[in-house]
């Protein structure tokens, strides 16, 4: 009679539970020393990776760091060459912006009257054959008188017919009632006034020949309405008080002011010395002739600036 299946897994299976526990106890024993090794190979093995990657990570940290201690001091050596460099670059355009203005001041006092900023008064004298390389006439606009021309040294002129036209705009008349006058004309006035006034009273408004800025072409003396005509009582005037405010950003200067040593308060009186001068002047409160010639001559190359 044939086995049922279970019948014959039954006979193949030892039939001995001594047998049975041995090998099961076996089985536990190989089991446990399967689990206990590979846990500690796994253990040992993940240990060892661990280290590697912190041996890694140290070689990283301390080659960024390396890398970065490069960077560094490339960009520093970079920006220090960069700098020298730069420095070197402007010395050099300072020196060459200095040898420019140098050669360029030079040039201007060269061809710049030397005599345009001296003293001349009383007591500073202009040689008699003095007349000023050239001279043009005032526009007739600007002129009082309709019929007497009067000159000056060209490059004034703008400086002057701007003046005189800002006045204007400003509801101010201003006109030029004399400007330059030759060694001889100067001459010939004095000679008047002496003559008018005696020479003690002609001494304190009038230079005699080669004494006068008139002579220079660069002084002129203004007139407006309502004094009949006369420079007596300019000072009284809105244009006096509109000159004394700005006359100097044109370049004009009161030559012979309220108690000067030289001659009586002349407020008609205005003498181009250039803009730089006359608002040296100004802002000083400063008269030219109080200033050291020395220190006026400084101005002479900017002049007509
Ligand atoms: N009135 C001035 C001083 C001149 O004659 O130059
Ligand atoms: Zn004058």
């Amino acid at each position: 009679m044939p086995l049922d299946p279970l019948q014959k897994l039954n006979n193949f299976l030892p039939q001995d539970v001594v047998l049975q526990k041995k090998i099961t106890t076996a089985s536990i024993t190989l089991l446990s020393l399967l689990v206990v090794g590979g846990g500690t190979y796994g253990f040992v093995y993940v240990h060892s990776l661990s280290a590697r990657v912190d041996t890694l990570s140290r070689d990283l940290a301390s080659t960024t760091y390396l890398l970065q201690e490069t960077i560094a001091q490339a960009t520093s050596t970079f920006a220090d060459t960069l700098a020298v460099q730069g420095a070197k670059l402007g010395d050099f355009e300072n020196a060459f912006d200095s040898i420019s203005g140098t050669v360029d001041t030079l040039q201007k006092l060269t061809t710049t009257d030397k005599e345009l900023l001296a003293k001349y008064s009383k007591v500073f004298f202009l040689s008699d054959n003095y007349a000023p390389a050239r001279l043009i006439e005032i526009p007739a606009a600007y002129n009082y008188s309709q019929t007497k021309t009067q000159q000056l040294v060209p490059d004034v002129i703008p400086f002057l017919t701007d003046m005189i036209d800002a006045a204007k705009d400003d509801g101010v008349e201003l006109y030029v009632q004399s400007a330059y006058r030759s060694f001889n004309t100067q001459e010939a006035l004095k000679g008047q006034y002496t003559v008018t006034y005696g020479a003690g009273s002609a001494n304190s408004f009038s230079a005699d020949q080669g004494y006068s800025e008139h002579q220079l072409g660069t002084a002129v003396d203004v007139i407006t309405t309502g004094t009949g005509g006369r420079l007596d009582g300019f000072d009284k005037t809105a244009a006096y008080a509109w000159m004394l405010a700005h006359a100097y950003r044109y370049g004009f200067i009161l030559s012979y002011p309220q108690g000067n040593q030289y001659y009586v308060f002349e407020p008609w009186h205005w003498r181009f010395v250039g803009r730089d001068l006359s608002t040296y002047l100004h802002k000083q409160k400063k008269n030219f002739y109080d200033m050291d010639q020395r220190q006026i001559d400084t101005y002479l190359p900017n002049i007509f600036d």
